[in-house]
């Protein structure tokens, strides 16, 4: 340390994946001549003492108040997750101390309320880690785009969904085996239904949406669509036509509203989000200024995510260094607006039909989409393991469609009798 550093006390709420990898890392010599400012890392909350980890004991306690109400502590660094999170955050803040969090559900849901807290106590609340794990997407859309005005965001959010599909596309892993590995690769919430259901992406992409569009987004209000009801069959269909199914979030601002979707969808083989495979997550982010920016990496995962978080202290020590606190989270601005209809998001789709192959069935699927004005770009029809139906046999019909607005096409694949199956349908985004 350098003589006449200004000292700035960390308190860790929670010590598991992230809280582990961000103590080795805040370890590493050099920081402070970086920083401006001496790290000094003084509690560090657990559940369980008796856990054997890679951290001075003495640092640990099961009592929130050593953190919270240590006065030597400036910087509470929240990695614990959950909404039990929520409260300590909310008097960390009160007690003007800042926060670093990589808790995108406690963002997502009361990042209103936090963030007021955060100004009136003039300190910082730093989320780099809650969106995108060691991706710097948050910086970005804050500092890189702040002359420019964003008009879509496009990517894969979630890295243990892109991890799923991709093992059940490469390995040939059902959906069960592909999530334990992403819980043992430390990819996957505490409760991997957020992952797979799509609602960690939702939360992600409702905080991007905050920093993007400047815009509110009710907790929950994101339409989401998770991957259960994506078939190996459904892989097969979208190489078949040159695509390949991603977990996507998209966010469109349209200017009178914003668009807001999470859900599974064919993106051309081509494009740059149907390589990021594994855990990898990738956000395309459009201004009018500048265009295209892609923001690629480890999406999730211990030590990229902890990388975020450490580089989130550092700005806000740096930042009390200065006696600048507060400055940063300050300037974050964002207000109520009208989010599209879901029914209105216009896409191509892909349609996946399984009926019987019967004389006037395909006219009757075409009649079914010409009444919703829903027109047909391509179409294959199969039967059993990819070989020719045999006459009154199962067939799988496929198409893709030519954009049309969501609610059409679903009003389209009314139940009829010759549906074997509820029909399939995902949208096919040109990215
Ligand atoms: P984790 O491995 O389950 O670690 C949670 C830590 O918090 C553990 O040390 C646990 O103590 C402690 N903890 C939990 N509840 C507690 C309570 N009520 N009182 C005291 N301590 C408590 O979780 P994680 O994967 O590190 O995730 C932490 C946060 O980062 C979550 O918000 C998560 O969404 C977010 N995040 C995770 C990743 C990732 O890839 N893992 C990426 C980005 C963001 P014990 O060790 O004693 O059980
Ligand atoms: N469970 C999350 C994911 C961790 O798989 O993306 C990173 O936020």
């Amino acid at each position: 340390m350098l003589r006449g550093m200004k000292r700035v006390g960390v308190g860790l709420l929670g010590c598991g994946t992230v809280g582990a990898a961000a103590l080795a890392l805040l370890a590493k010599p050099g920081l402070a001549e970086r920083t401006g400012a001496a790290l000094e890392v003084r509690r560090v909350l657990v559940r369980d003492p008796e856990k054997s980890r890679a951290c001075d004991r003495a640092l640990l306690t099961t009592d929130p108040e050593a953190v919270l109400g240590d006065p030597a502590i400036d910087v509470v660094v929240e990695v614990m997750g959950g909404e039990a999170a929520g409260p300590l955050v909310a008097r960390a803040l009160d007690l003007k101390k800042s926060v670093v969090t990589a808790n995108k559900l406690l963002v997502a849901k009361s990042g209103r309320d936090l963030l007021e807290r955060a100004r009136r106590a003039h300190v910082d609340l730093a989320f780099e880690g809650a969106v995108g794990g060691g991706i710097p997407i948050v910086r970005t859309l804050r500092e890189a785009f702040a002359s420019d005005r964003v008009t879509r965001i496009c990517g894969i959010l979630n890295g243990t969904s892109n991890y799923v599909l991709t093992r059940m596309l490469e390995g040939g892993l059902d959906m069960a085996a592909a999530v334990r590995e992403a819980q043992e690769l430390g990819y996957a919430e505490a409760d991997p239904s957020l992952d797979i259901d799509g609602h960690d992406a939702a939360h992600k992409l409702g905080i991007l949406a905050m920093l993007a569009f400047g815009a509110e987004v009710p907790f929950g209000a994101v339409p989401v669509e998770g991957l259960r009801s994506v078939e190996p069959v459904d892989h097969r269909f979208a190489q078949r036509f040159g695509y390949r199914i991603k977990p996507l979030v998209v966010g469109r601002d349209h200017g009178d509203d914003v668009e807001l979707r999470v859900h599974p969808a064919l993106v051309p083989e081509k494009s740059v989000l149907a390589n990021v495979s594994g855990a990898l997550n990738a956000v395309l982010c459009e201004g009018e200024a500048l265009g295209p920016c892609l923001v690629y990496g480890r999406g999730a995962g211990g030590l990229p995510t902890a990388v975020s978080v450490v580089s989130d202290v550092l700005d806000v020590a740096r930042s009390i260094a200065a006696g600048a606190a507060g400055l940063g989270t300050g300037g974050i601005r964002f207000a109520a607006r009208a989010l599209r209809d879901p029914g209105r998001a216009e896409a191509r789709y892909y349609l996946r039909f399984t009926v019987r192959d019967e004389p006037g069935v395909l006219a009757r699927l075409a009649g079914q989409l010409g009444a919703e004005r829903v027109s047909i770009e391509q179409l294959v029809q199969v039967g059993e393991e990819g070989r020719p139906p045999l006459e009154g046999g199962p067939a799988t019909v496929v198409m893709l469609t030519h954009a049309a607005p969501a609610a059409r096409v679903r009003a389209a694949l009314a139940p009829a009798p010759f549906m074997l199956e509820p029909p399939r349908m995902l949208p096919v985004e040109d990215v």
